[in-house]
């Protein structure tokens, strides 16, 4: 296993590239189950996430090639299995996405419950009761989701007791090919909905309501192979301009969206960042000092609760005492021990911690729990005095594409080295 070494206190200046989002390119991949012939997807994030999408959709029989840097085919023509085994969705929560499609192309799924991760129980109630206001039979057995539609799936009205992220992906991935019309109710409206909805309408797919909470969906008979641009990842974005905002620096984030960051530009405007945006650019100036803010994780456009974890790390070197509230997720503070291992003053009250700044952090071995308590902790590290060691890394390279890389060549030390 690989670990991630920093040495901190080295300010960053340069350009870096952000890439495709993750969370896009894994509902988009997905929606190429619902039609056979070659969908090219461009902007496709080398991740391992992504790798293990691919390697779910492998096992039911569709082909894929890379054909380019960042630009894949995939072709679901010759479908041989409807069944997301536990092996797979256990390594990757986001394998339940298969759900929609392949219920909706072929009438049939079974996929593996994905049962808690570090940060929650996150249940799939609400993927399940949507399919069933489509006609669908589900039960549990033995571990497995198994969903059957004898025919089409027909429209209905899903209302959403809370706007899920996925939840919403399946049911329109699942109401396109529907009979009839369905409506969607309180549903999410993240950026990456929206790419999944572009791509769903280049297929054919009649969907009304984008970057709103409902959704109307006219569903077709069939749909037709089509190709999208994988929109860039605003979660990779934020992390970059936190770190800059903690370590200092003058870094421009090139082929990023700024417009899909509105709640935390906001925050670091406040807590004394530089910002300045274009149609796609960043440019970021760390001044020093720093101002504290309060942050309370909500669903988009509200304060992403992927950035949580490295905003906290952020406000260790603010000015006073930040507050942040998390709401979506219900434990979501795994970082806070690793960030307190640097010397961080932080205090966790249920979903809310209380995080005292003006510490100096020192480098330290920490651990790495999860995809962005990781980032947290590189963060950290990329401004705590003296060296850092990050351990279980894997959970990085699920999410950030060369991270190592793209710090080092905007002048962080940092290194990758076996863990021995
Ligand atoms: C997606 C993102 C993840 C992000 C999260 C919230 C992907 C692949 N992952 O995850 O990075 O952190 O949105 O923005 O896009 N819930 C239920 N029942 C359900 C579904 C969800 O109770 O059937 C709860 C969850 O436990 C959680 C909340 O709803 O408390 C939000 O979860 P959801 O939006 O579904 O997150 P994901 O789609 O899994």
């Amino acid at each position: 296993m690989d670990k991630i070494v920093i040495e901190g206190g080295h300010e960053l200046h340069g350009h870096i590239r952000i890439s495709g989002a993750k969370n896009a390119a894994l509902p988009i991949i997905a929606a190429t189950l619902l039609t056979p012939g070659w969908h090219t997807l461009y902007n496709v994030p080398d991740l391992h996430d992504i790798r293990t999408i691919l390697s779910l959709l492998a096992t039911l029989g569709v082909v894929w090639e890379k054909i380019g840097p960042g630009t894949i085919r995939i072709n679901s023509a010759d479908l041989v299995s409807c069944e997301a085994s536990y092996e797979l969705v256990k390594t990757m929560r986001a394998s339940v996405l298969v759900l929609g499609p392949l219920l909706a192309r072929m009438g049939r799924a079974r996929v593996s419950l994905p049962g808690g991760c570090a940060i929650g129980a996150r249940p799939i109630n609400f993927h399940i009761q949507g399919l069933k206001k489509l006609g669908a039979d589900v039960v549990l057995e033995q571990g497995y989701v198994e969903a059957a539609v004898s025919g089409r799936l027909s429209g209905g009205t899903v209302y959403f007791d809370f706007p899920s992220v996925t939840g919403t992906e399946n049911m329109l991935m699942a109401a396109v090919l529907a009979r009839g019309t369905s409506t969607l109710k309180n549903v999410a409206c993240e950026p990456e909905i929206g790419n999944l909805i572009d791509m769903l309408i280049a297929m054919g797919a009649e969907i009304e309501g984008r970057d709103t909470d409902r959704l109307v969906v006219h569903g077709v008979e069939r749909l037709n192979p089509a190709e999208i641009t994988i929109i860039p990842d605003r979660i990779e974005t934020g992390t970059y301009l936190i770190a800059v905002g903690a370590v200092g620096g003058d870094v421009t984030l090139t082929d990023c969206e700024p417009v899909l960051l509105p709640a935390l530009t906001e925050k670091l405007r406040i807590a004394g960042l530089e910002l300045q945006e274009g149609d796609n650019f960043f440019r970021v100036r760390g001044r020093g000092s720093l101002a504290s803010v309060d942050i309370k994780t909500m669903v988009y456009p509200g304060f992403p609760t992927d950035l949580q974890a490295q905003i906290m790390a952020l406000m260790i070197f603010a000015d006073g005492t930040s507050f942040i509230n998390e709401t979506i997720f219900e434990n979501r503070f795994m970082h806070v021990a690793e960030l307190r291992r640097l010397g961080a003053d932080i205090k966790v009250d249920g979903a809310s911690a209380i995080v005292r700044g003006g510490s100096r952090l020192t480098g330290a071995k920490v651990m790495a729990t999860d995809l962005r308590a990781s980032a947290s902790l590189v963060i950290a590290g990329l401004a705590a005095q003296g060296v850092t060691e990050i351990s279980r890394i894997y959970h990085l390279d699920r999410g950030y594409e060369n991270l190592v890389e793209k710090l080092a060549g905007v002048g962080a030390v940092i290194r990758r080295e076996k863990d021995e």
